[in-house]
């Protein structure tokens, strides 16, 4: 365990943004979590749980304390002949995509679709993690935690951590109540490959055979040609969530829109595309000063350098603004803003 005071941000949030906190405690074991939080220390509040801080917009120096998961290890916890899947173990620590690489080179199938999403395991059940097609939710078994206000361990079931599209209990009633240290999930052995989103099909064809590789090495290809690298370009994926709407709604705007691409969801709503609008709004390759949207896809706000996280949030509202009087469609977004509005 690291304790750190006053420490410098830009490395901890991949807009890049130069903030500070006053206090940020890098977390190795399970053992440590718990006893950080067994009522022997008070921890200057608010808490922020970071993972590689790719779905978060700090707008001012953080005044508490940053818990930073750097709990390690991948494990095969359950495998049991002629059985066609295997419940595996990451700590919260571990880079996503390692734990993917891991995966497709074991052959173990599921995740293959969420290949170089930015951040750590720890985030993944906290923002129910999803690109072509997956959601990891689908995969979870259960999520380990340390409860923040005793040091005590708890175990989350699938059902127990209420997933929803990019949502969970722990953005909900139970934010900031538990520091995630270990998820488990379920993979396949002889996996089939998901490949309904059209566009991965095409790109997986091109390779060759349908395999975990080739779906990787596909997802891998698109998300390069389409997203900034945040080592390159500041930024942290979509900003927006894809709005999720009453048919009725969708219908309207298609009429006016014929070409406006949809997605069929829960039944009677339909989920839009936000980049789309984003894009109908004129904002795609726009840049003001230091702050833009991503020339490629319109959901992702950049920092081509010295822009700071209130800039960004402007830009984000007026986006916000154009999007709902052009459209009507109220944009919520993905991203966690950190500090005071
Ligand atoms: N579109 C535009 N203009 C744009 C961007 C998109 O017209 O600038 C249109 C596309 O042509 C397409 C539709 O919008 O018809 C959807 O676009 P895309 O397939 O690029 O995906 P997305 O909806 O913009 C979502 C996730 C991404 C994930 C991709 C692929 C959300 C908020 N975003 O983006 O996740 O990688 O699908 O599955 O759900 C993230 O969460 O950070 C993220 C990158």
């Amino acid at each position: 365990m690291k304790i750190y005071k006053n420490i410098p941000l830009k490395k901890y949030n991949t807009f890049g943004l130069d903030y500070t906190a006053e206090c940020l405690i890098h977390i190795n074991t399970e053992k440590e979590a718990s006893s950080l939080f067994n009522g022997s220390t008070d921890w200057k509040k608010p808490l922020l749980i970071l993972g590689s801080g790719s779905n978060i917009l700090f707008i001012d120096d953080f005044k508490g304390t940053i818990l930073y998961p750097e709990l390690e290890g991948i494990k095969i916890e359950e495998q049991k002949q002629n059985k066609e899947s295997i419940i595996i173990s990451a700590g919260a620590g571990v880079i996503w995509d390692d734990l993917v690489e891991w995966a497709v080179i074991k052959g173990f199938g599921g995740l293959e679709n969420l290949s170089l999403i930015p951040g750590k395991v720890g985030a993944t059940p906290v923002q129910n993690i999803g690109a072509y097609g997956v959601e990891i939710k689908d995969l979870i078994v259960k999520v380990k935690t340390i409860n923040l206000n005793d040091g005590s361990m708890r175990i989350f079931t699938n059902e127990e951590c209420e997933f929803g599209y990019r949502n969970s209990i722990f953005k909900n009633s139970e934010k900031s109540k538990y520091l995630v240290t270990r998820v488990y999930y379920r993979l396949a052995i002889n996996p089939l490959v998901n490949l309904c989103y059209v566009s991965l099909k095409e790109e997986v064809n091109k390779l060759g055979k349908e395999t975990l590789k080739n779906v990787r090495k596909a997802v891998i290809k698109i998300r390069r040609s389409k997203l900034p690298d945040p080592a390159i370009i500041g930024n942290a994926g979509s900003f927006f969530k894809n709005p999720v709407v009453k048919s009725s709604v969708a219908e309207r705007i298609k009429k006016e829109y014929p070409d406006m691409p949809l997605f069929e969801d829960q039944e009677g709503y339909i989920k839009l595309a936000s980049g789309w609008f984003i894009e109908r709004c004129g904002w795609k390759g726009k840049r003001i000063g230091d702050v833009g949207v991503h020339e490629k896809q319109a959901l992702v706000l950049v920092n081509y350098g010295k822009a700071t996280g209130k800039e960004i949030f402007n830009l984000s509202q007026e986006i916000k603004k154009s999007v709902y009087e052009k459209f009507g469609v109220d944009l919520e977004r993905e991203v966690e803003v950190i500090g005071i509005i």
